[in-house]
């Protein structure tokens, strides 16, 4: 198996450890990502879309990233196996979160987004499916030992936008 595929001085079995909890549960868990968190099909590509995407964005962010920091939280002030697989098992929602909605902003407005009128609109988009993108190489990273038929390898598979 192949665990050194982080920064170099990454401490490598802290690395495998982490790598192989998180793909523990992506296989293993059928909630990773609540459909409830994820882009619906109803935007169209217009401004008026964008600003209801980037509002939907904003509510559901602030669920997954308040889960995220409060799993972040717990493990630090009680540092058992549990707490820390629960983290990890957060981060990793965060990261598809991140992915998601990154690649569905990209799709939709890449597009229209030049024309926005909106400036602070068009930065909103442009962020979030910039941060699409870094979630992508990070899962790719975590990717390690995922099996073939898990989430994350799929989403490692998908075309780069
Ligand atoms: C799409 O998702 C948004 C936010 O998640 C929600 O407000 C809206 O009602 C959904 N639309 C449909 C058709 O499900
Ligand atoms: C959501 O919007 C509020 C107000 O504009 C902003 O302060 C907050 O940072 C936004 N949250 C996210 C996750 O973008
Ligand atoms: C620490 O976390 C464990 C779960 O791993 C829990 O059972 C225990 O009650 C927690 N301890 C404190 C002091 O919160
Ligand atoms: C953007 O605006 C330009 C100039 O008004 C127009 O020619 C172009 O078709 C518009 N693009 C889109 C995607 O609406």
């Amino acid at each position: 198996m192949k665990v050194n595929l982080g920064p170099p001085g990454w401490p490598s079995l802290e690395m495998m450890i982490r790598t192989l909890v998180l793909g523990l549960f992506l296989v293993g868990s059928t909630s990773a990502l609540d459909s409830a968190w994820l882009p619906n099909d109803s935007y169209g590509t217009d401004e008026a879309a964008a600003q209801q995407f980037a509002s939907d964005y904003n509510h559901t962010a602030e669920q997954v990233l308040y889960l995220s920091v409060e799993a972040s939280w717990t493990y630090n002030t009680n540092l058992t196996d549990y707490n820390s697989a629960k983290q990890v098992e957060a981060a990793g929602i965060e990261q598809e979160f991140n992915y998601v909605w990154g690649k569905k902003a990209k799709e939709l407005f890449l597009n229209t987004y030049g024309n926005f009128t909106d400036l602070e609109l068009k930065k909103v988009i442009e962020s979030i499916w910039t941060l699409g993108v870094a979630n992508l190489v990070e899962s790719e990273r975590n990717q390690v030992s995922a099996t073939p038929s898990s989430p994350t390898h799929d989403i490692c598979k998908a075309n780069i936008f």
